[in-house]
């Protein structure tokens, strides 16, 4: 292989150019050439491409976001968009492509495959939703975003002995909420997994101010309630007055972890050799602290035991 191609695809990931930066460097340690992609599969129908060395990728481990950008592009979901994406690597004479992202990024590596493009595919994404690996790229740096934010909220609620209602990204995944509810000292946590009815928060409060404290931090994942009418239930109910936080895309941002360079460090090294060995159709992953491949034709019935398990959720969390 002489060439190959690499693309980052769907939300931005703290941590994503820090994997770039690994499969540049780990091409070039093979003799292979690395062409970055702009604005994800977009760029790959457009052919929007830009040679990367060494020394343009070399600082980039610290930097958040992705700089090669990144799309939800629709018109890579035709058959039309993939045919021109497929006509334009084979005349740019690249040989395989990497793809930096979370699911649906996914749905579109396979489909290069399936196409007879050689295909590796990395997990970037702060949902950690992808049920085949322990840890996505992004997921820790945005856990310890959500952290420093709810420390800071729960300051301001116990000054004035209120409760607050924070929403975490996740999509339809729950782990940064149970994540950020263990580490953060979270009182009260629903997601998509074990969702509560209002009632459920609402009666569970209740029982925990009859402990005598009165400042709460609830955590739920997005897209989940119309927060305003969840808060106003509460207040309704209990006669209280509470805060609601949205935390945003605050929590896509910033300087990944040292967890989140190293991982990419690793995943993007891997990603390279598996092409090199003439491999395709996998996706990269970490189980037990070791790296894994699994066919991106698989990935549905592979789940690695990642859920905090019920036991500790429900000593610390109800
Ligand atoms: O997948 C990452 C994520 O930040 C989700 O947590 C969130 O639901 C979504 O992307 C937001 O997407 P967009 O950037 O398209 O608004």
């Amino acid at each position: 292989m002489k060439k190959l191609a690499v693309l980052t695809s769907g939300g931005d990931a703290p941590g994503m150019n820090a994997a770039i930066r690994a499969v540049v460097k780990a091409a070039d340690y093979f003799g292979i050439r690395t062409v970055g992609v702009l604005s994800g599969y977009d760029g790959l129908i457009n052919g929007d491409f830009q040679e990367l060395t060494v020394q343009e990728v070399e600082s980039l481990a610290s930097k958040g976001g992705t700089f090669l950008k990144t799309s939800r592009s629709a018109a890579f979901m035709t058959e039309e968009g993939r045919k021109q994406a497929m006509h334009v690597l084979k005349s740019n004479e690249i040989e395989a492509v990497i793809v930096i992202g979370g699911e649906g990024s996914f749905k579109g590596a396979q489909k290069l495959h399936q196409l007879g493009m050689r295909t590796a595919a990395i997990p970037g994404t702060i949902d950690n939703d992808l049920d085949y690996t322990e840890f996505s790229i992004g997921f820790d740096t945005t856990l310890n975003t959500v952290l420093a934010c709810v420390r800071k909220v729960k300051d301001s609620g116990c000054s004035h002995d209120k409760t607050t209602i924070v929403e975490v990204m996740g999509r339809y995944c729950g782990d940064l909420a149970v994540h950020a509810a263990l580490a953060g000292e979270g009182d009260i946590i629903s997601t998509p997994e074990c969702t509560l009815s209002f009632e459920d928060i609402s009666s569970r409060l209740q029982k925990k101010q009859q402990t005598g404290q009165s400042n709460h931090l609830i955590i739920v994942t997005e897209r989940m309630y119309d927060l305003q009418k969840l808060q106003e239930y509460i207040e309704g109910k209990l006669q209280i007055s509470i805060r609601t936080t949205v935390l945003g895309f605050v929590q896509r941002g910033g300087e990944p972890s040292a967890f989140d360079r190293v991982l990419a460090a690793r995943m993007g090294v891997e990603a390279v050799s598996f092409l090199k060995s003439e491999q395709s159709g996998a996706a990269i992953g970490i189980k037990n602290n070791r790296l894994i491949h699994v066919p991106l034709d698989d990935l549905e019935q592979q789940k690695a035991d990642k859920a905090a398990n019920e036991q500790l959720l429900s000593m610390l969390l109800t």
